[in-house]
């Protein structure tokens, strides 16, 4: 069936990977019927600071809330128009696909200004204005998907299990978990491709084909089985009831079989 997938992403340079591999995206859909939005960010001149700007009527001139003046501009209409056409696209979109170079361990500014703006008080959080009833697995944007693509200069032992880097998986979490999650998309894993400094016209070939195999996937593949927030796993303070994931802190414990996927990971490599 065709759906429509939103694809924000963050380069300047057209020959970059991770221009090549939004090439791939949009051939690869539209191939596949469905239809593709874009947000070319760079090209868009998308303002990336959130400040006194973005709201044009304020409710208090005297002190800048941004909670506040987000809920009040959103609520009522009047968030600056580039906000207002961003939030449309991705409430029509089935699926939002974010493609960037992965610049000092997480998304270029520009990307993370675009997250700060749309992403509105009473739609991203604080939604029907019921203060946290409605996050992490629940929210405006639930039954979307999401997905990052993600250009990595290190090579893949960098960001091994117990790589210098630390994994991926967990550098990235703020932005899975955090932005996306809460806001209520399932997140399908990260698809990233390492060692970008030296990759090898084969290198980049092969990275593109990896990426079609997953764009194939975006409707079907099992998104990362972060705890819903109200799924029985928390207690009234929002920590882990003890029972769950004993002993377990820090981000993983709040992906299901996180602990027993590490151990296996472990083990394979210690008998390697
Ligand atoms: C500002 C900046 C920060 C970077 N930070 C990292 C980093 O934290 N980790 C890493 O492995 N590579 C880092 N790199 C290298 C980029 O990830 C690499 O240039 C990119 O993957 C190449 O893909 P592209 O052709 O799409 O730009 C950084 C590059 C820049 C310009």
């Amino acid at each position: 069936m065709s759906k429509k997938v939103l694809i924000i992403y963050a380069h300047p340079e057209p020959s970059s990977l991770t221009r090549q591999l939004v090439d791939v995206s949009v051939e690869c859909l539209s191939a596949r019927g469905h239809e593709v939005l874009q947000s070319d960010l760079y090209a868009m001149g998308w303002k990336a600071t959130f400040d006194e700007h973005d709201f044009p009527e304020r409710v208090n001139l005297q002190r800048l809330s941004f909670g506040a003046e987000s809920a009040h501009a959103y609520s009522s209409g009047r968030q600056t128009a580039d906000v207002a056409a961003e939030q449309e696209k991705v409430l029509a979109a089935d699926a939002v696909i974010f493609q960037f170079p992965l610049w000092w361990y997480g998304m270029p500014a520009i990307m993370k200004g675009w997250i700060d703006r749309v992403w509105a008080a009473g739609l991203a959080h604080g939604y029907k204005g019921a203060g946290n009833a409605y996050r992490y697995g629940d929210g405006a944007f639930k039954g979307k998907r999401a997905m990052l693509s993600v250009a990595v200069g290190g090579p893949a032992e960098d960001y091994s299990p117990r790589g210098i880097n630390a994994p991926l998986e967990q550098l990235l979490f703020p932005i899975t978990h955090g932005s996306l999650y809460f806001p209520g998309f399932d997140v399908l894993p990260t698809f990233a491709v390492y060692g970008t400094g030296g990759l090898t016209a084969a290198g980049a070939a092969a990275a593109k084909e990896a990426w079609r195999t997953r764009l194939k996937g975006l409707f079907e593949d099992a998104p990362i089985p972060f705890r819903p927030q109200n799924g029985g796993d928390y207690s009234q303070t929002n920590e882990l009831k003890s029972h769950v994931a004993p002993g377990q802190t820090g981000l993983m414990a709040h992906i299901i079989g996180a602990e027993e996927r590490q151990t296996q990971v472990m083990q394979v490599e210690e008998l390697s």
